[in-house]
């Protein structure tokens, strides 16, 4: 912090400034879809057909964890290892990238290996991580394909901690690599490291804002978390603890788990900060091309070992950087601490009488030795009294520490991960944990075809209408999230605590659905060896109102339907986790709260990502579930139908037609009056999520398709295609 504020807006696009340039660019008020190209266009240099969980189990992991952990100790002259270990520099950069996920949209982490990319790979937290993944390239080399960059990142750290001799709960594999940044809304801010992201709390009673704009976790924009010298640089060791609680709270994890993290990490390693500022050179995306990805160049000195320079701090928190140990709390409560500089100016503490307590080593010198150092940060473990109350019991038992960091390095370094269907590989501990949304073993065999059909027959005269059938099993998968591969149907959590409560899913409705289900259940799992699921009933529920909805507008279509969900009970159902995966807005069923951070167009956008739909899928679901009257609450805004409950494309037909004139309603905020433009009758209303898909020019393309005179086909058979990949969106049990 202080360091590498950045060369954001300062870096001309090309040479002539000849680039070209995004509707945005001209017109920032129009919705960007480009994040639903990306979920088209996956570009897989591997190949299409190439599973990587497969490949990874294939190897023979502890082979891999020796070549780790032999990089981990060839010291390279171009960087060279503190204490001839890059111990520290591994677990920082697991940690990192693990540490920039945030559980409010489940964006960020480990998966992917997004840290390789701008902006993850030039933020000024990240300084100097980049010669950590250049010492795993050998590794990465060898085993190819087989061992995804996201893979190696976190196993990195996890060897790291196992050579100084801590045993870690174990690691999993199966993160993929992606090819291209994420998109993502990291803050505000214009420049790195400045903040304008938090107001006062109601009734807070210290002056530092402590109030952080949803979603982001992070206190600065290009931090992980905080500033390590506190708030804005102010080294208010009270405030900085709050500032810990609430970007910590945003990863989900509690105050035992943040401490944990923070005393183990910093148990090892030491702080970089020999040089002055001005030595640093810009960051990678900003350095010439002979740097060849490299950034923040030091002039100064040798520029790296001694004279190395990242975050601007200096000196080691423990005696024993490379070794696993307890001295970390020792130090901090064995010490009063007081404030001093680094070479390079920023703020930290140093033991009040530190000239006795020269016990820490150098990173370089044999003879050398140093007082151990603690960051602002650091000394909010032990005085805000939450964390101090938890330290110094750890203080007195580490071994209670070293358990729960156990816990929270393997939560860190895993949960945006999803279920542990999708581990791979021999290590992954067989605990389950609530953080990973378990889900049981299926009892008994899965359905066949006939039972199938049979359910079919059972649905179909359970009296349920088509939109309550559609709206059900909608709500039950919506809650899926592609960036943390959490929530979805399998499990049927919509039948318990918090999901059957939320009000856009109309709990009266949903109650009278899920009886039915459970009716159809027991009576079926009474007479079959193989049992159905209220999971699978529910998505079955689904398909069976599509293809009657289909059949009374004159079409025959199939849907598809892969049973094998399992149904979660409300013991190993985390409610407070589960909270964080209810939309806000959910256009789909033309639901819009006060809850949501952007705009109707811009909330069903983030959406549709999340649930990793292409435009043409998003557009062909919202025409769909309007014709089926799926809306929630029973709206009927863009239900442009005169027979609403059955499939077809009358919405785009009628919202395309020009016989309709729109315009605010005087009476209702956030909707629209359609009348017809020679008789000024009312025809219909509608949201704004409605309409955009005749007023913005891209979206607009894509529903004339579906409007095309005899177009209503190819729109009933596209919607239960996109209908299905959203059922299927959680199935990680179906190779
Ligand atoms: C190093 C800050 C949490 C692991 C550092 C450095 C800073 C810092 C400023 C020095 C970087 C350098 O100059 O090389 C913070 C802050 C945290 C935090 C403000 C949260 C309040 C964590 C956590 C972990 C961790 C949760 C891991 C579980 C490490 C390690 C190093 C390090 C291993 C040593 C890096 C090396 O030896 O090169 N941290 N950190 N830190 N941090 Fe943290």
């Amino acid at each position: 912090p202080g360091f590498n504020q950045g060369g954001m807006g300062t870096v001309p696009m090309n040479a002539k400034g000849e680039n070209p340039r995004s509707v945005q660019h001209w017109w920032p008020e129009v919705v960007d879809l480009q994040r639903l190209r990306q979920n088209e266009q996956i570009q897989d240099p591997l190949g299409e057909d190439f599973d990587y969980a497969e490949a990874f189990a294939s190897l023979d992991l502890d082979e891999v964890k020796a070549d780790v952990a032999a990089a981990m100790t060839d010291s390279k002259e171009w960087w060279p290892a503190d204490y001839g270990s890059y111990t520290g520099l591994f677990i920082r950069l697991a940690w990192h990238s693990a540490g920039a996920y945030r559980s409010g949209d489940g964006r960020g982490g480990s998966d992917g290996g997004q840290i390789r990319f701008e902006p993850l790979n030039s933020w000024p937290d990240n300084g100097n991580l980049d010669k950590a993944r250049r010492l795993l390239w050998p590794v990465k080399q060898k085993y190819g394909r087989s061992l995804s960059w996201a893979d190696l990142i976190v196993l990195s750290g996890n060897v790291a901690l196992e050579e100084a001799g801590f045993k870690t709960a174990g690691f999993a594999g199966g993160r993929v690599d992606d090819w291209q940044p994420d998109l993502v809304y990291w803050g505000p801010e214009k420049k790195f490291l400045t903040s304008s992201r938090f107001s006062k709390r109601p009734g807070q009673t210290g002056e530092t804002p402590q109030e952080l704009q949803e979603t982001l976790g992070a206190s600065e924009l290009g931090l992980i978390y905080v500033n390590p010298e506190g708030p804005e640089g102010n080294m208010d060791i009270l405030e900085s603890g709050e500032r810990i609680r609430t970007t910590f709270g945003r990863m989900g994890m509690n105050d035992e788990e943040t401490a944990a993290l923070i005393i183990g990490g910093h148990t090892l390693g030491k702080n970089h900060g020999a040089s002055k500022k001005e030595c640093i050179g810009v960051e990678p995306a900003a350095a010439p091309v002979q740097a060849q990805g490299f950034g923040w160049k030091n002039s100064c000195g040798t520029g790296a070992g001694p004279d190395a320079t990242t975050s601007g701090l200096e000196g080691a928190w423990t005696a024993t950087p490379i070794t696993w140990s307890a001295n970390y709390l020792e130090n901090l409560y064995n010490f009063e601490w007081r404030e001093t500089r680094s070479p390079a100016g920023a703020g930290q503490w140093i033991p009040v009488n530190a000239d006795q307590l020269e016990f820490v080593p150098d990173a370089f010198d044999p003879e050398k030795f140093h007082p151990p150092v603690m960051l602002t940060t650091d000394l909010a473990m032990r005085y805000d009294p939450k964390y101090g109350a938890i330290t110094k019991k750890w203080a007195e038992n580490p071994e209670l520490m070293d358990q729960a960091f156990a816990r929270a390095w393997f939560k860190l370094t895993h949960r945006d991960m999803g279920p542990s269907a999708r581990y791979a590989g021999s290590q992954a501990p067989a605990e389950q944990y609530s953080w990973q949304d378990p889900l049981p073993a299926a009892s008994t065999e899965v359905i066949n075809a006939s039972d199938i059909a049979t359910l079919k027959d059972a649905i179909r005269s359970s009296g349920l209408s088509n939109s309550d059938l559609v709206r059900t099993a909608w709500a039950s998968a919506v809650t899926y999230r592609d960036t943390d591969l959490r929530g979805g149907a399998n499990g049927s959590r919509i039948r318990l605590a918090p999901q059957k409560d939320w009000a856009e899913n109309d709990p009266g409705m949903l109650a009278k659905v899920v009886g039915a289900m459970e009716g159809i259940a027991a009576d079926f799992n009474a007479s079959s060896p193989r049992n159905v699921s209220i999971a699978d009933l529910i998505v079955l529920g689904g398909a069976v109102a599509i293809e009657n909805a289909a059949k009374a507008s004159g079409h025959s279509v199939t849907v598809d339907f892969t049973p094998g969900r399992v149904d979660a009970t409300q013991e190993m159902t985390d409610a407070k986790g589960i909270e964080l995966l209810r939309p806000a807005a959910d256009a789909f069923r033309n639901f819009y709260s006060a809850a949501a951070r952007l705009t109707p167009t811009e909330m069903m956008v983030d959406r549709a990502d999340l649930l990793n739909l292409t435009v043409a899928e998003m557009t062909v679901l919202i025409g769909g579930m309007r014709a089926l009257d799926a809306n929630s609450g029973g709206a009927k805004h863009g239900v442009f139908t005169k027979a609403p409950g059955m499939l077809s494309n009358d919405f785009f037909v009628n919202l395309l037609d020009m016989g309709t004139v729109w315009a605010p309603s005087a009476s209702e905020e956030g909707v629209f009056e359609g009348r017809g433009r020679s008789d000024g009758e009312l025809k219909w209303t509608a949201t704004e999520v409605d309409l955009v898909f005749g007023s913005n020019s891209e979206l607009r393309s894509v529903a004339e398709v579906y409007a095309y005179a005899g177009g209503e086909e190819r729109f009933i058979k596209d919607f239960a295609k996109a209908w299905n990949k959203v059922m299927m969106l959680d199935r990680f049990d179906v190779k």
